[in-house]
């Protein structure tokens, strides 16, 4: 792939099991793809598309990022740290999406970063408002004679994209290591860009595992498989000679979001504790935590035999647990 690239992550991030909840749910092997890890501001999934949408602004000599995202967005986090790094300057607009009135949920985790890496934040109560301040930003930063790059939530445009066939790639060289045959790669999927370039980087590598996407934005299984298609076909138009790819191979699963985007349950509570007492590891509640949940809730119900592999893809978000501190406490 020859495309403009700043480097940001740490990789390749580790493959390796889950050892404590392996032997709790008594079912297939589980292995996590340490996402999680790749290093800027606590890391995530969003490094690896920064990488290449951070490129794509330098060379084209752009000056300001503006991007998008919900009040505690990793995307917006991560993107506040990647301008910094790369010497530009960040405007996040931030809906206000989730009923969350506590302080923690207004002014800690995500946003405290944001403020640290020193991105200019701009909260707006809706879609409607967002597009306003972005007409608004844009006519300041053009007046003054600047370049401005505009991501979308996510950062799930193309070329954010090709980070995750980039991982894609890489994960099918972890399964190849291990010599594991993962019955499925499972993570969370919301503005589709993991999930579309996974879906291409391990057809590039030849590697046929089903990755399934646990819709925990809209709800809407199909309308996440119609994001997650056009996307794939968006970087495939990039590249030279891709795979074929027909829409049978995008599985979103839904059922796990429950009252919304955003909002705790009991279960993903359960499972924020289970991964942390029995693998010491991390999850979020927005996110990765929701995603497991769909996956243990498929390993109960029998989906995996004993003797599979399952991989789940760790797509960072932790520092949003700051925010809901006063529903996890006790
Ligand atoms: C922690 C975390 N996991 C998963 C996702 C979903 O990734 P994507 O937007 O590429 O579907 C996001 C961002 O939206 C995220 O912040």
């Amino acid at each position: 792939m020859d495309f403009a690239r700043f480097p940001l992550a740490h990789l390749p991030t580790p493959l390796e099991p889950m050892a404590g909840l392996t032997e709790l749910l008594d079912g297939p092997s589980i292995y996590i793809k340490r996402d999680d890890c790749t290093g800027l501001g606590f890391g995530g999934n969003k490094t690896r598309k920064l990488e290449f949408l951070i490129g794509a602004a330098l060379e084209a000599d752009e000056d300001v990022v503006i991007t998008f995202g919900a009040l505690q967005s990793n995307h917006v986090r991560q993107t506040a740290a990647a301008c910094a790094s790369a010497g530009l300057e960040c405007h996040a607009i931030l809906v206000r999406q989730v009923p969350n009135d506590t302080e923690t949920y207004q002014r800690s985790g995500n946003v405290l970063l944001d403020d640290l890496f020193g991105a200019v934040i701009h909260p707006v109560d809706s879609d409607d408002a967002a597009g306003a301040k972005l007409v608004e930003l844009l006519e300041a930063i053009q007046g003054e004679g600047r370049k401005a790059a505009i991501h979308p939530p996510g950062g799930s445009t193309a070329i954010g994209t090709l980070g995750y066939v980039q991982a894609g790639i890489e994960l099918a060289m972890d399964i190849e290591a291990l010599e594991l045959s993962p019955a499925a790669i499972c993570h969370a999927t919301s503005t589709g860009g993991t999930q579309a370039g996974l879906l291409v980087g391990l057809a590039i590598a030849g590697c046929e595992v089903p990755v399934i996407g646990y819709d925990v934005y809209k709800g809407d299984a199909a309308k996440v498989t119609d994001t997650v298609y056009g996307l794939v076909e968006e970087v495939r138009s990039l590249l030279d000679d891709p795979p074929a790819m027909s829409r049978d191979a995008v599985i979103v699963k839904d059922g796990v979001i429950g009252p919304g985007y955003g909002l705790l349950t009991d279960e993903v509570r359960e499972v924020l504790v289970l991964c942390a007492r029995y693998d010491g590891l991390l999850l979020d509640p927005v996110y990765s935590g929701k995603a497991m949940g769909g996956m243990i809730a498929d390993i109960r119900a029998g989906v995996y035999s004993g003797d599979q592999d399952v991989i789940f893809l760790h797509t960072g978000g932790a520092p949003g647990l700051f925010a809901y501190q006063d529903s996890l406490e006790n």
